[in-house]
């Protein structure tokens, strides 16, 4: 697979430096080489160079889609997804797009009706850590009995710095009006969607903390967007579930974290501990167990099982899982987040904005 790169910031960067270490792979789930980048800033583009075996770079993405890649990676302002996802699509390349997938619940539709004739996910490298995989297949093997209730969270801690400057995923015009629900949301919603959960009604509690943030150049902007979201649902089967994603939450610093607990157990994990996998046995002693679950991804790689799983190596890890679904090999393994999934996040984050306007409950 000849891969580009449209959009070379900091995502576009990770995407890279993840490829570079593909021969990690063992055995390798196919091929994939970056060969293009697209950035229409020159900096940007030049901090490719150094990456070996990219041959070409684009100032005009309508470039790259000329050339001979087979599949795009994505990586650009909300504002951007619809019309460069649409346009790598038309061109006849796969995509791997960035979420959430369009800047509102319209154009996440009209993307994912586009998708129907090409391979298309959307990044969500979280649920690769071993850790989450044992989480994930802990619930589905029935192992918590009836579920009582499931939480799904992701939290930084960046924004509670005032003097922060306002960047585009902090202005509604580019980053969307579901503000941090864009940037996280679909980071919570992958794994409990894959296990059935669909949430069926909503109650949302959004906060905007600081309206106005440095625009760096010593004045000030408009930060317009939502910093803070908890979303109380209901799932099918009447679980409640709760999806929360937070730009200000004291003390975190990009921890994606998950429980799940029922009647007869009880699963936790969290990237604060990423080796650790709690489990919860029931009985007359009720007790949390602590399992360390060590490198031991769905994909084997050359590193050894007791060293520890990183952010990095669960994006090399998402990628491999892009390339064997592609190459149809994925063989049961977790793969991507697909666009139906995309699709249903908006629409949780559509219903999130209407409950909130009216302080209602919502249904999704
Ligand atoms: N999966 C994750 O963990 C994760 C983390 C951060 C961001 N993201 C997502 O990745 C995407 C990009 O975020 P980022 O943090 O990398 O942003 P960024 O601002 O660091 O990078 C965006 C890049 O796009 C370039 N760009 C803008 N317009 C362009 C165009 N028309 N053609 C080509 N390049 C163009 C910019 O010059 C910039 O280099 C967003 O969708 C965001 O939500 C995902």
């Amino acid at each position: 697979m000849k891969l580009g790169i449209i959009g070379g910031g900091l995502m576009g960067k990770e995407i890279a430096s993840a490829l570079g270490r593909w021969f990690a792979l063992d055995p390798s789930p196919g091929t994939a080489r970056l060969v293009a980048v697209c950035d229409v800033s020159e900096p940007a583009r030049d901090w490719f160079r150094r990456v070996p075996g990219v041959e070409s770079f684009y100032s005009r993405h309508e470039d790259l889609l000329a050339s001979d890649v087979d599949a795009v990676y994505v990586a650009v302002p909300h504002s951007l997804h619809e019309r460069l996802y649409l346009d790598v699509l038309k061109a006849g390349k796969d995509l791997l797009a960035e979420k959430p997938f369009g800047i509102d619940r319209a154009a996440a539709q009209r993307i994912a009706e586009a998708s129907k004739n090409q391979f298309v996910r959307v990044s969500s490298e979280f649920p690769f850590f071993p850790g989450v995989q044992e989480a994930f297949r802990y619930v589905r093997e029935g192992r918590l009995g009836k579920i009582l209730e499931v939480h799904s969270s992701f939290l930084h801690s960046s924004d509670l710095d005032p003097t922060k400057p306002v960047n585009w995923k902090r202005q509604s015009a580019t980053c969307g009006e579901i503000g941090v629900m864009g940037d996280l949301g679909l980071h919570v919603c992958h794994v409990p969607f894959r296990l059935g959960l669909r949430p069926k009604t909503i109650y949302a509690q959004l906060q905007n903390v600081y309206s106005e943030r440095p625009d760096g150049k010593g004045g000030f902007a408009p930060c317009d967007t939502w910093d803070n979201a908890t979303l109380h649902t209901w799932c099918e089967g009447d679980i409640p579930v709760t999806f929360e994603t937070k730009r200000m939450a004291p003390g975190q610093m990009n921890t994606w974290s998950f429980e799940a607990l029922g009647t007869e157990g009880g699963v936790r994990f969290s990237t604060k501990e990423p080796k650790t996998l709690w489990t919860f046995e029931p009985g007359k002693e009720q007790r949390w167990v602590q399992t360390d679950v060590g490198h031991r991804p769905s994909f084997p790689v050359v590193t050894g099982p007791i060293f520890e799983f990183g952010f990095p190596d669960s994006l090399l890890q998402m990628l491999a899982a892009f390339t064997a679904e592609r190459n149809g090999t994925l063989e049961g393994r977790f793969g991507c987040a697909t666009p139906d999934e995309a699709l249903l996040s908006h629409r949780l984050f559509d219903a999130a904005l209407r409950s909130q306007k009216g302080n209602t409950v919502e249904t999704v």
